[in-house]
C-alpha cells in the first residue's frame, strides 16, 4: 500500500522517514471512502474532474515567479493540475488522505524523485515533521469537506505553519450557493468573507473570482476562488 514517500532532500532532511501512519491518524474511514471512489471510477467519471486546469493557472499567473517555488497541493487527488505544475515550479508536496489517489497519480506522472514529496495524510491533522515549507499552498475542493470547527481550525493552522513569509495561498471551494454535497459527503460551503476571516489578518486578498465549473455530467458547480498573499510572518 502506498502510505507515503518522498525524496529529493538528500542530507538536508530525512523526509523519507516522514510516514503518516493510517492507524495512528484515525483517518481509516475517510481513507476508505475516498479509496473506494478512486479505485472504482476513471478520472473523467469523477464529479470534480477537469481536463483543463486553466482556471487555477490563471490565478498562479498573478504570482510573479513560481519557477523556484515549492508548492503544497492539499488533497491533490488525481488532478491534471499536477501535470501542469511539475514543469513550472521547483518542488511539489502532493498530499491526499487517499493512498489510492496517490498511487494512481504516481502511476501517471512517475515518482519524480527530487521534485515531488508524496504525503498521505489527513490535512485536518497537524502536519508531520519534515514536510518542506511551501511558497504556494493550493486547495481545490478539499477544505470544504471539513465540517467540524476543530478540523477547519487545524487546517488553517497547518496552512499558516507551513507557508513561508510572503507566500501565497489559493483556495477554491464550493460557494454558499453551490451544491450541498460532493462525493456523497456534506460540505461546508464558503463565502469570500468567511475564507478571508479564517485565513487571518496576516494575509491580503489579491485576486478573487466567482467561477461556475460545469462538471463532467453537465451540472453547474459554483466555486469561490481566492488568492491571498502572506504579508510577512
Ligand atoms: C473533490 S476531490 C478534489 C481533488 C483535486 N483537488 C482536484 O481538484 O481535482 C477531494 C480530494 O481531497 C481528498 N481529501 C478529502 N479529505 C481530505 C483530507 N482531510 N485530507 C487530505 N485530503 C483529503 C480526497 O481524497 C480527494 O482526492
Amino acid at each position: 500500500m502506498h502510505v507515503a514517500c518522498g525524496a529529493g532532500f538528500g542530507a538536508k532532511s530525512k523526509w523519507w522517514q516522514v510516514i503518516a501512519d493510517v492507524s495512528k491518524t484515525n483517518m481509516t474511514t475517510a481513507n476508505e471512502h475516498w479509496n473506494s471512489i478512486f479505485t472504482s471510477k476513471a478520472d473523467p467519471q469523477l464529479g470534480w474532474y477537469e481536463s483543463d486546469a486553466s482556471q487555477t493557472l490563471k490565478f498562479l499567473d498573478a504570482i510573479p515567479d513560481i519557477s523556484n517555488a515549492t508548492i503544497f497541493l492539499s488533497g491533490a487527488g488525481t488532478s491534471i493540475l499536477v501535470d501542469e505544475l511539475l514543469p513550472r515550479c521547483s518542488h511539489i508536496v502532493l498530499n491526499d488522505i487517499s493512498d489510492q489517489a496517490l498511487n494512481k497519480l504516481e502511476e501517471r506522472i512517475g515518482k519524480n524523485e527530487g521534485k515531488v514529496s508524496w504525503l498521505h495524510h489527513d490535512i485536518s491533522k497537524p502536519l508531520p515533521d519534515g514536510v518542506p515549507n511551501a511558497d504556494i499552498w493550493i486547495d481545490r475542493a478539499v477544505l470544504h469537506f471539513l465540517l467540524e470547527e476543530k478540523d477547519i481550525q487545524s487546517y488553517f493552522s497547518n496552512l499558516r505553519l507551513n507557508l513561508n513569509p510572503k507566500g501565497h495561498a489559493l483556495l477554491a471551494e464550493f460557494a454558499t450557493d453551490g451544491a450541498p454535497k460532493c462525493a456523497g459527503l456534506d460540505l461546508h460551503r464558503y463565502s469570500l468573507e468567511e475564507m478571508t476571516e479564517r485565513i487571518g489578518p496576516e494575509f491580503t486578498l489579491i485576486k478573487e473570482d466567482r467561477y461556475t465549473f460545469i462538471n463532467p455530467f453537465g451540472d453547474p458547480r459554483p466555486y469561490v476562488y481566492a488568492l491571498y498573499k502572506r504579508n510577512k510572518c
